[in-house]
């Protein structure tokens, strides 16, 4: 139990600030520690690369990156970047630095600390990948990320990401429109909601090894008029490349009014189905992470304010923006009463 995070305060600096905290739900409580207290059993629990939650030790030795940007995997699709901007949306205020947005990554499965994700995805194979969309839809299929890549078209995006934990930043990502991957399967009228997986690969990703507490894969949805929107893409790169892979190599979703979490790196199944599906943080701390999760100024998540944000690498707060500055595009899909929702 060691390995076990404990609670932020409540007025915690950002950087300190993270999804998981004091309020366990019960069920997850007890998972947790039988895990850990059975993890003797467990292969992968017992393994010599050890490290733990934030150690930021390496997956296998002699495989640490050289540098935040030599995570960037072999991608065979590497001539199409970088893509054209697409002037769809306008941002009104200066991109991140590259190297900043590559070293303050939250992606548990390889380690909770922030600064240490690059160092830890060496051993993540990201590149060949394919996605797998099934579930209520006509054409079920896998497609390999790279083709999709070369046939669904890639265009540059700046969108302002904002994490639930009140930090923001403001990137270029470059991907497709999820539309266009969904058209191709075809959703029926039965399928209202879509679901994203990501991998399991403890041999890969030290934090599933470590960190049993957490019930991966990671998993999250949408509602499918969200899933089909215009702003919401399926990135594979940033900053004019392929994405590193701590950023969620080789494809992850954007959903730019919604909090971080919302938006699923290294996805490998996309589900269409009829009922709401369970999310990984709305299981895990229901009270704190809502289905929803639109970013919202006027709703504080229990522990902490949502009225400003920290842009990283600038040092300094700003006000965070209704719907993260989308409201003339997504307001109108949204009742009072799911955007008084806690998170
Ligand atoms: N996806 C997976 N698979 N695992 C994660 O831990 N973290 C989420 C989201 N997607 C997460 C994830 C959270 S909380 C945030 S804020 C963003 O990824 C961070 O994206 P970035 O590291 O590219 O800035």
């Amino acid at each position: 139990m060691a390995n076990l995070h404990l609670p932020p305060d409540w007025n915690a600096p950002s950087r300190s600030i993270t999804p998981e905290g004091v309020y366990w739900n019960r069920r997850h409580f007890v998972r947790a520690a039988g895990l850990a207290l059975g993890g003797l059993a467990l292969p992968f629990a017992t393994s010599a690369c050890g490290g733990g939650l934030g150690s930021g030790g390496n997956g296998v030795p002699g495989e640490r990156p050289s540098d935040p940007l030599a995570t960037i995997p072999d991608t065979p699709s590497a001539d199409l970047y970088p893509a054209e901007r697409n002037p769809i949306v306008d941002v009104d205020r200066p991109l991140t630095d590259r190297l900043v947005a590559a070293t303050h990554n939250n992606f548990y499965e390889f380690t909770t600390d922030k600064a240490r994700v690059w160092e830890n995805v060496g051993p993540f194979e990201a590149r060949p990948w394919t996605i797998e969309v099934t579930g209520e839809v006509e054409n079920p299929g896998v497609w390999d990320v790279a083709d999709l890549e070369r046939e669904l078209g890639l265009e540059e995006r700046v969108y302002r990401f904002r994490c639930v934990e009140a930090w923001a930043m403001t990137v270029p990502w470059i991907g497709f429109p999820l539309h266009r991957l969904l058209a191709r399967a075809r959703p029926l009228s039965s399928g209202r909601y879509v679901r994203f997986v990501t991998f399991m690969r403890p041999d890969q990703a030290i934090g599933q090894r470590t960190q049993p507490w957490y019930n991966w894969p990671y998993y999250e949805a949408l509602r499918m008029d969200e899933a089909m929107h215009e702003l919401t893409l399926v990135a594979t790169g940033i900053f004019g490349a392929p994405l590193p892979k701590q950023h969620g190599a080789p494809a992850r979703i954007i959903v730019p009014w919604k909090y971080g979490f919302k938006s699923p790196k290294s996805i490998e199944r996309i589900e269409v189905v009829r009922e709401r599906p369970p999310t990984l943080w709305n299981d895990q701390q229901p009270n704190e992470y809502g289905f929803y999760s639109n970013v919202n100024p006027e709703v504080p998540h229990p522990r902490w304010s949502q009225a400003d944000e920290e842009l990283i690498g600038e040092s300094r707060r700003v006000p965070t923006l209704m719907l993260n500055g989308y409201g003339e595009w997504v307001g109108d899909m949204y009742s009072a009463e799911i955007m008084s929702r806690i998170s």
